[in-house]
């Protein structure tokens, strides 16, 4: 509040609730001063060096790492939900290809819900069940749609093959090499989870109204598609290709800046010196850069990283190793968010079920700058 002698007490308004501490949260811990970020304790370089997703996924939801015969249980029962419903495929498949990939993926997860009898349970034993349900369906989704995309024949999932060996399967056909199932798995580590972003406080917010978790996660979808968020991997492969090559990216960036654009991959609201996550992800794109042989790839990378800094000391953030990094793994630049959300589920879903834990309806004020009353 603002107060003086004279003038009545007017109340701050932060834009974008930027600084403004709404909660507290045992799911992870942005630290910007430190650079850090650590899931229930733990700093996600070393979950991404130590661990598969599947690990990852089980301790945001449970606090602690899974003993080896919790992570068989688990295993086991993520395998067992992999498969697509029939009705979800239907639904699928009468959506124009047309509908952006986040479209149609919102829309499954809203199938998925209204087909479980129990969609408005919400014990934490029925809300556990849910998550792991997405969690085993959302890379069906996003396989289905990206191949149907293509013209090619559905692959179904096996059963055999850990997640992330699953997911590239049921998306190229084939088990890619160690490399690229190794980069994969970081990214969906280094996705997982973010503290208060607008996604995960969209999916707070609904669950604050006694709303089930399927709604949550459809609305954290919605939040995460646009390109101040989660849409920013898929728009940086966009901006590659708009720039082309290393040599034109100064007169690109100069030209850009001019127009006032915002530079895709790049500045973060919470971190101000560079995100933590980038250096893992930096490498993993590193070694499929080595391995595709991409040395235009990587100098028009660097250029643009440097270029970024010499102007506006502006940091990437994950998007921009990602986004170059799935381009490599074989994946449609369309389907770069729905990996986002496949990974951040996990995120979304420790948080709802930490919201519901010690809830309270989130309802902010705001101050009215409209016409003072009048009457008809
Ligand atoms: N490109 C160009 N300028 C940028 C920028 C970017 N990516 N990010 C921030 N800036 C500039 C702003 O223009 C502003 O400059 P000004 O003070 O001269 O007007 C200043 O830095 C502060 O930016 P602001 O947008 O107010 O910061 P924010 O905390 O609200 O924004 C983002 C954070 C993420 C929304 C913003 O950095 C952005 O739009 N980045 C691009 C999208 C992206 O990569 N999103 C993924 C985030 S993980």
């Amino acid at each position: 509040m603002t107060t003086s002698p004279t003038t009545p007490a007017v109340p701050e308004i932060r834009k974008g609730l930027a600084g403004v501490v709404v909660d507290y949260t045992a799911v992870s811990k942005v630290n910007p001063e430190t650079n850090s970020l650590l899931y229930r304790g733990y700093p996600v370089q070393e979950l991404a060096a130590n661990c598969r997703f599947e690990q990852v996924a089980w301790l945001l939801w449970h606090g602690e790492l899974p003993s080896a015969a919790e992570l068989a249980a688990f295993e086991q029962q993520e395998r067992s939900l992999r498969a697509l419903s029939p009705v979800v495929k239907r639904v699928i498949d009468e959506l124009p290809l047309s509908a952006h990939p986040m479209d149609v993926l919102r829309t499954a997860v809203s199938v998925i819900g209204a087909l479980d009898p129990a969609a408005s349970e919400s014990s934490p034993e029925a809300n556990l069940d849910k998550s792991v349900r997405l969690f085993a369906q959302l890379p069906a989704i996003v396989a289905y749609d990206q191949r149907r995309r293509r013209g090619q024949h559905i692959v179904e999932p096996r059963l055999d093959l850990g997640y992330s060996e699953n997911f590239l399967f049921m998306v190229f056909g084939a088990v890619p090499d160690e490399v690229t199932v190794k980069a994969f798995d970081v990214s969906m580590i280094l996705y997982a989870e973010h503290s208060f972003n607008a996604s995960t406080f969209t999916a707070r917010v609904v669950t604050s109204t006694l709303s089930d978790l399927y709604s949550a996660v459809v609305a954290g979808i919605g939040a995460l598609k646009g390109p101040l968020h989660g849409g920013a991997n898929e728009a940086v492969m966009h901006l590659f290709d708009e720039i082309g090559s290393a040599d034109a990216v100064d007169a690109w960036l100069a030209q850009a800046l001019v127009e006032k654009r915002k530079i895709m991959g790049f500045g973060h609201r919470v971190y101000k010196d560079g995100d933590s996550r980038v250096p893992t992800m930096k490498a993993a794109l590193d070694t499929l850069l080595a391995q595709a042989d991409r040395d235009d790839l990587a100098a028009l990378y660097d250029a643009l990283e440097l270029a970024m800094n010499e102007a506006k000391s502006i940091k990437p953030n994950l998007d921009y190793p990602s986004g170059p990094a799935y381009h490599l793994m074989g994946f449609d630049t369309l389907t770069f968010t729905p990996l986002f959300v496949a990974a951040r589920v996990t995120g979304w879903t420790a948080h709802i079920m930490e919201q519901l834990a010690s809830n309270s309806l989130i309802r902010p004020l705001s101050l009215y700058n409209g016409p003072d009353e009048r009457h008809l």
